[in-house]
């Protein structure tokens, strides 16, 4: 065993993920209570049963709005009825929650999010306004920081919406590569929402043609501090993941090179921080006029990647759909090995109809890599028989009705 296998078995000996989940009026289910026994748990069901909506319960453990990134208020379970007059109208209860009892590299704690009504208008990271606030409690008491679930678990995920993460726009890739920042920078999440907010805030200013305002320089100077934070972060986070990769490179998916492209970043290659900081501001003032038709194309809101299949020279948008997953797959597991090494403890990996364009050769490689780097991961299907690979280490979950049994 090398030294990067042996440091990974080590840190992941004793178990860390989810013994028992608990929802309460969440999406589908009215209630739910999953005992997970350690290994990889298949959740498997109809179309249309629920599958999804669990790992993305598991997701809401971590910060962030879950991997729908959905709204706080699409998740409470909607109760349909029919009206009198015959049209469909919904009942919802006044909270969801979800809470799970866990273990962090052998030490038991429990977590529990939940939404409640706030007296005053919040704007969520895209500009929607509601008066729901998500809560979080570690171990019985309220934290004001999401951020601070990640001391405790860590999830990752990859879902079949990120089948087209590199042939679509870039604001999903952007979201994910901030994601894997956040693992390593926990105050990461912060200043992007805290970025987005001062972003809006300037563009209105700028369409109320407030433009001499005093505000919108104390803006501009704390975006540039901001942005150019952002911009490091990204920065060290592709160098981190592509130096991973050439070192330990996988025997089964293929190893990729990831190019970060954005000006800010860019920037950074050849000055300092403090000058990026002037060159970004200089940048903001010279684009007030223009923004308002077209927004602004430099700033760490219009970063990018670029990801190549290194072995072909193939920019992964140009592989073939399986290939593409197979490319996922590759950054997933490296992000995973490297988060364990820096956290040390283990991510809870989320799967969501992970079969899907994989070959029987890839799904079961990794498969049998969840089982071997001893990883929890909660993986859905609508066949479960693909999974008979590792049907002695798994647990298999039914759900149907709005309800899971373990089969
Ligand atoms: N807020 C909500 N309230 C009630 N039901 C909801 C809510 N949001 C989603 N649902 C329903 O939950 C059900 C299960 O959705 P989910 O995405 O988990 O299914 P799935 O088992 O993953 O299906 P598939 O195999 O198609 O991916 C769907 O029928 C959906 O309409
Ligand atoms: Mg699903």
């Amino acid at each position: 065993m090398d030294n990067l296998a042996s440091d990974l078995a080590r840190l992941t000996k004793l178990k860390s993920g989810v013994e028992r989940l608990t929802l309460t009026d969440y999406r589908n289910y009215s209630s739910l209570r999953i005992e997970a026994n350690g290994g990889p748990i298949v959740v498997f069901g109809e179309n249309g049963s629920g599958k999804t909506n669990i790992l993305e319960a598991v997701s809401f453990l971590s910060p962030g709005r879950g991997l729908r990134g959905a709204k706080l208020a699409d998740i409470k379970r909607f109760i349909p009825q029919i009206t009198p007059q015959g049209g469909i109208a919904f009942v919802t209860p006044l909270r969801w929650a979800v809470a799970a009892e866990i273990v962090n590299n052998g030490d038991a704690h429990t977590l529990a999010t939940a939404v409640e009504k706030s007296t005053k208008e919040i704007e969520d990271a895209e500009g929607n306004r509601s008066f729901e606030r998500r809560i979080v409690m570690i171990n019985g008491n309220k934290s004001s920081l999401q951020s601070d679930l990640g001391k405790y678990i860590s999830t990752i995920w990859l879902t079949p919406q990120m089948d087209r993460l590199f042939r679509g726009g870039s604001q999903p890739r952007r979201a994910f590569l901030d994601r894997m920042v956040y693992a390593f920078d926990n105050d990461h999440a912060k200043r992007v929402a805290d970025f987005e907010h001062l972003y809006r805030e300037r563009y209105r200013l700028i369409k109320d043609n407030k433009i001499d305002n005093y505000w919108l320089e104390s803006l501009e100077e704390k975006m540039a501090g901001l942005g150019v934070a952002i911009a490091a972060a990204r920065r060290e986070q592709i160098a981190r993941l592509n130096a991973f990769i050439e070192r330990e490179p996988d025997d089964v998916f293929p190893s990729v090179q990831i190019e970060l492209q954005g000006r800010i970043e860019k920037e950074l290659d050849d000055h300092p921080a403090v000058m990026v900081e002037e060159i970004y501001k200089d940048i903001l003032r010279s684009q007030r006029k223009i923004l308002p038709d077209g927004a602004e194309k430099d700033g760490v809101n219009h970063t990018d990647f670029k990801v190549y299949h290194k072995k072909k020279c193939m920019p992964a948008e140009m592989c073939s759909t399986g290939e593409q997953k197979s490319l996922l797959v590759s950054i997933i597991l490296a992000q995973a090995k490297c988060q364990t090494l820096h956290k040390g403890f283990a991510p809870v990996v989320l799967l969501d109809e992970v079969a899907a364009h994989l070959d029987d050769t890839k799904r079961e490689a990794l498969l049998k890599k969840i089982v071997d780097l001893n990883f929890q991961a909660w993986i859905t299907t609508t066949n479960p028989e693909l999974f008979e690979v590792i049907k002695s280490s798994s647990q298999f979950i039914e759900v149907k009705h709005n309800h899971a049994t373990t089969v």
